[in-house]
């Protein structure tokens, strides 16, 4: 079977009623419904549609997400009410859980170490290893100087490039070298300076070695800055005396806590396993943050878990310690994030994310982000040893449950009150709208 009539040339050029059309006649069994339900989902506003639909290609509808916040965030002794874009529920009121139990215990504290990020120039140079280095300096300086019409404005703004160093893999593969460059990029998350300028060094190394008659040493195979940014890293914690932390559920009383804590993280620094759960639910909430003020958390999440693995294995990005009766609990990411440029600024939600966090500098939100993830973490490993994690989330998902079972507004309120006390989960919740709509009938 070919499919002809799904395949299409020039799908690009079509307007984006006419995307639809295709769209709706070629793969849907109701292409009238289908084309009504995607145009209800276009914002009333047309300025503001054409801006989503111009960030990214081929756009025929919105794709919404819940945008929420977590209030209560106290972090270095500043509140904030954190928004928070996921899909998944529980998320936003682990978030939030957290962020109030910690507000009475001094709040997070964050500390920005660097906000340095890197890239590469990735070549083979045919020539000798001391004819490359031999030129060095000169080539450095060659190369500092011909990119300076692009770093000119991020110096300005007491960023640009950094150092530039070179990395011999020929022992790896045969000729490869790198030229390994770092970065300060001030308040933008840097990706198009620091592209920009690689490319740019890429074109004069090339230049710097021609020469008339000589076979060309240099031959530049990519110039792309690294996701991997450890250099970028930010630190927050969470202490405070064993005591304080309190009682939790399932009996549970603050030392005990205290050890089963210290000893649910160890397993995520034991296990890969476990690391990449423990992990995950770190980057529930950094995520949720990272999309909702419109940073790129494919970016962030490949840096956190290439960090994660720096040691060589897979391990827990948050740790915990017990020490002089004080816990502690905290956590370093590294985080490449912006407050200008890309989505930041063009976003309109993502704008108001900003205006909701008092206009943070892309330090401040670093520190947020890793809180929110902290606070994620703390939440999930704290359901976790006491009551176990299903209880919350089946709760948390019950009106998902009973949307998927077309429940009506009535059997919402009376399943949400007979589910206070009872296990949550779907057969539960069927059979309970089951007996109910058979009590109803039969009066
Ligand atoms: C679920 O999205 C995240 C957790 O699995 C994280 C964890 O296990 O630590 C609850």
């Amino acid at each position: 079977m070919t499919h002809e009539n799904k395949r299409i040339s020039g799908f690009s050029k079509l307007s984006k009623r006419g995307k639809i059309k295709w769209l709706v006649e070629n793969f849907f069994k109701d292409p009238e419904n289908v084309m009504r339900e995607l145009k209800s989902y276009w914002l009333d506003d047309e300025d503001h549609q054409k801006i989503l639909d111009e960030i990214s290609e081929n756009t025929i509808s919105n794709y919404h997400l819940p945008y929420g916040v977590a209030p209560n965030f106290v972090i270095n002794q500043k509140t904030y009410c954190v928004p928070m874009v996921t899909e998944e529920s529980s998320v936003v009121a682990a978030a939030s859980s957290a962020a109030k139990y910690w507000m009475t215990r001094g709040g997070f504290h964050a500390e920005v170490k660097s906000t340095v990020k890197l890239g590469h120039v990735h070549f083979f140079f045919r020539g000798t290893k001391e004819e490359l280095y031999g030129e060095l300096d000169l080539l450095i300086a060659y190369l500092r100087e011909g990119a300076k019409d692009i770093s000119q404005s991020m110096e300005d703004r007491g960023g640009g490039i950094q150092t530039i160093e070179l990395k011999d893999f020929s022992h790896e593969m045969k000729d490869y070298y790198q030229l390994f460059v770092s970065f300060e990029t001030c308040e933008s998350m840097g990706a198009n300076f620091i592209n920009s300028v690689l490319e740019r060094f890429a074109d004069l190394m090339v230049k710097y070695f021609s020469s008339n008659g000589r076979r060309q040493p240099v031959e530049i195979l990519m110039s792309i800055l690294s996701n991997y940014t450890p250099e970028s890293i930010v630190r927050v914690w969470v202490e405070c005396p064993v005591e304080e932390l309190g009682s939790f559920k399932a009996g549970v009383n603050a030392q005990q806590f205290a050890d089963r804590f210290y000893q649910a993280v160890r397993t995520a620094e034991i296990d890969p396993y476990r690391a990449a759960t423990h992990n995950k639910g770190i980057f529930n909430g950094v995520d949720a943050v990272v999309i909702a003020t419109g940073n790129d958390f494919r970016a962030i999440e490949a840096s956190g878990h290439t960090f994660a693995s720096k040691s060589g294995r897979y391990t827990s990005l948050s740790a915990c310690d017990i020490e002089n009766g004080k816990f502690k609990f905290w956590m370093e990411l590294p985080l490449a994030v912006g407050t200008v440029g890309g989505l930041t600024s063009l976003h309109p939600i993502a704008k108001r994310s900003f205006e909701l966090l008092d206009d943070p500098s892309a330090s401040e939100l670093m520190m947020i982000i890793a809180a929110t993830g902290l606070a994620q973490n703390f939440s999930a490993i704290r359901s976790l040893i006491t009551t176990g994690i299903q209880d919350g989330h089946m709760r948390m998902h019950l009106g998902n449950i009973l949307t998927g079972l077309e429940a009506t507004e009535d059997e919402i309120e009376s399943a949400k009150t007979h589910f206070d006390s009872q296990p949550v989960s779907v057969s539960a919740v069927r059979d309970y709208l089951y007996h109910r709509r058979e009590q109803i009938d039969a009066q």
